[in-house]
């Protein structure tokens, strides 16, 4: 060591400090700056002449500016240590005013029998940036999370659950706590429950796919025992060595709710439209019927008229007979009258109805295979419609006969567009316009369109207008075609608020 002098040592440390990436400060027992280094002034641009032979305490923002003498008088009295050897994260205050945040390590020393203070300082701001980033970025994936409608669940490859959105926990009703780290069986009734984990190891051990990137309907179990149909999708992540699955699931006890309703709803109609088909046949047929049936009564009258007063046994015989028939044809006229009664007087119940809600469910059903005829739709309902009494079945059944007319007529043209909007009409009616693009009403038809067996249609009955205007008027409102000035029908119809007529006579 003969050659290392003081003078090596100084040029040694100068070497050290001036080439130290971190600062590096030296205070004496009150705080005053002795060494400040080259990184300290890069740091915080103050020079080493501005800071030497000063209170270190320049170099921090509040609070820790007017704390800092109470620390070190603190640890001279009670030798308590709150950061010396330890080492923490604090706020560093540039010459600017602006605060930086750094890590401070201090050590302890005695150079000259004095104590004097070692302090280390490495800047981070960066890896906070990277901290604040990725904690930006969980907080926006946390509400994601929070906010999607589907429940998502991660498990690892043994089928744990790790994670467990607040979505799951509303649909299954267990809190992350009571499914952490469980076996993701436990949310599936058997025989799922014992054989998911026959499921897991097989993929593991062959690759083979049944469920993920595939996605089915399956049933879920929840918290109280209940179960439920549900959609899952399962996706695969590998993270480094790791292997994890994601589930993402939908409740769709919904949807099927819903779908079976429009099944329902479906039978409903079809039910009815028989039954209304028949009871058109019925009035149609008695209303046909009644001409010859009438004037088949009247030759019968007059033939017995012609024959009264001859004396013959077979003239006798030949009264009786054509009593007879009259007594048949009287009879045949009651039955068809009978019939059509009976048919009208059906059961009809009316319920206050908002029409919105009515044509909605109609256009569901009357719709499909709407798209696959090529045609535009558009609904523009009027908010706000007064509810109005009404046989909703029979009202859906009107609407549908209007659009399914509207669509098979826009086949033979090119540019295909329905509308349908309601709308109020005098303050208390609401109102349904079908209008179509279509080529219009033909001269013949317009005469006799609401007629019964008016028909364009090769397989066509003719009827679903007389059934619709019957139907309409038996609620005592109106319905009536006009043509469009582009081209095409508008098919209206207008609901009173009340039943103007409690029986119609229209069949
Ligand atoms: N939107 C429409 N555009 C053009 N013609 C129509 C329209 N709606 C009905 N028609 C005509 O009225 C006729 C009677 O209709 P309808 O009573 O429903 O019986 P069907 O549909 O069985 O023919 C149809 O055949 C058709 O010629
Ligand atoms: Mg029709």
């Amino acid at each position: 060591m003969t050659n290392s002098g003081p003078n090596e040592s100084q040029v040694r440390l100068e070497a050290l400090l001036a080439t130290a990436v971190d600062g590096i400060v030296i205070i004496d027992k009150k705080g005053t700056v002795e060494v400040y280094n080259q990184a300290c002034e890069r740091l915080f641009g103050y020079t080493s002449e501005e800071v030497v032979g000063q209170n270190v305490k320049m170099l921090m923002p509040p609070p820790y500016y007017d704390e800092h003498d109470g620390y070190l008088e603190n640890y001279g009295t009670t030798g308590e240590r709150r950061i010396i050897g330890i080492g923490r994260e604090v706020l560093g205050r540039r010459k600017d005013g602006s605060t930086f945040p750094m890590y401070l390590s201090v050590g302890e020393g005695a150079f000259d029998s004095e104590p004097k203070f070692v302090g280390m300082i490495h800047d981070i701001t960066e890896r906070r940036q990277v901290e604040d980033d990725l904690r930006e970025r969980e907080a926006r994936l946390a509400s994601i999370l929070q906010t999607i409608p589907d429940a998502i669940i991660i498990i690892d490859d043994r089928g744990l659950i790790e994670s467990f959105s607040p979505a799951a926990e509303r649909l299954f009703g267990y809190g992350f706590e009571d499914v952490v780290s469980k076996n993701v069986s436990i949310l599936m009734p058997a025989p799922y429950r014992t054989e998911h984990d026959g499921y897991l190891a097989r993929y593991l051990a062959t690759s083979e796919k049944h469920i993920i990137g595939i996605g089915r309907i399956v049933v879920g179990l929840r918290c109280d025992g209940t179960t439920f149909p549900m959609e899952l999708a399962v996706g695969e992540i590998v993270i480094g060595q790791r292997r994890l699955f994601t589930g993402f699931i939908r409740d769709i006890t919904e949807r099927q709710r819903t779908e079976r309703r429009l099944q329902d709803i479906q039978a409903d109609l079809v039910h009815v439209s028989r039954l209304s088909e028949m009871g058109q046949m019925a009035s149609a047929l008695a209303h046909e019927l009644n001409q010859p049936l009438s004037a088949n009564m009247n030759y019968v009258k007059a033939a017995r008229r012609t024959i009264d007063g001859i004396r013959m046994p077979e003239i006798a015989r030949a009264m009786e007979l054509l009593d007879k028939a009259g007594a048949q044809t009287a009879r045949a006229g009651q039955i068809i009258r009978r019939l059509r009664d009976f048919i009208e007087k059906g059961q009809s119940t009316r319920t206050c109805e908002n029409l919105n809600e009515v044509v909605e469910e109609a256009l569901a059903l009357g719709l499909v295979g709407a798209a696959d005829a090529n045609v535009k739709v558009t609904v523009n309902l009027q908010a706000e419609l007064p509810p109005v009494p009404m046989d909703k079945i029979q009202i859906q059944q009107v609407i549908l006969n209007l659009v399914r007319n509207s669509v098979e007529a826009m086949q033979a043209v090119a540019r295909r567009e329905l509308l349908i909007r309601t709308m109020t009409e005098g303050g208390d009616s609401v109102m349904v316009d079908v209008v179509d693009s279509g080529p219009g009403l033909s001269p013949e038809v317009e005469q006799k369109l609401f007629q019964p067996f008016t028909t364009t249609k090769e397989t066509g009955m003719g009827i679903g207008l007389s059934i619709c205007r019957s139907i309409i008027e038996a609620h005592g409102g109106e319905l009536w075609a006009t043509a469009n000035r582009e081209g095409g029908v508008t098919f209206s119809f207008r609901l009173p608020q009340r039943d103007e007529m409690e029986t119609s006579d229209a069949l």
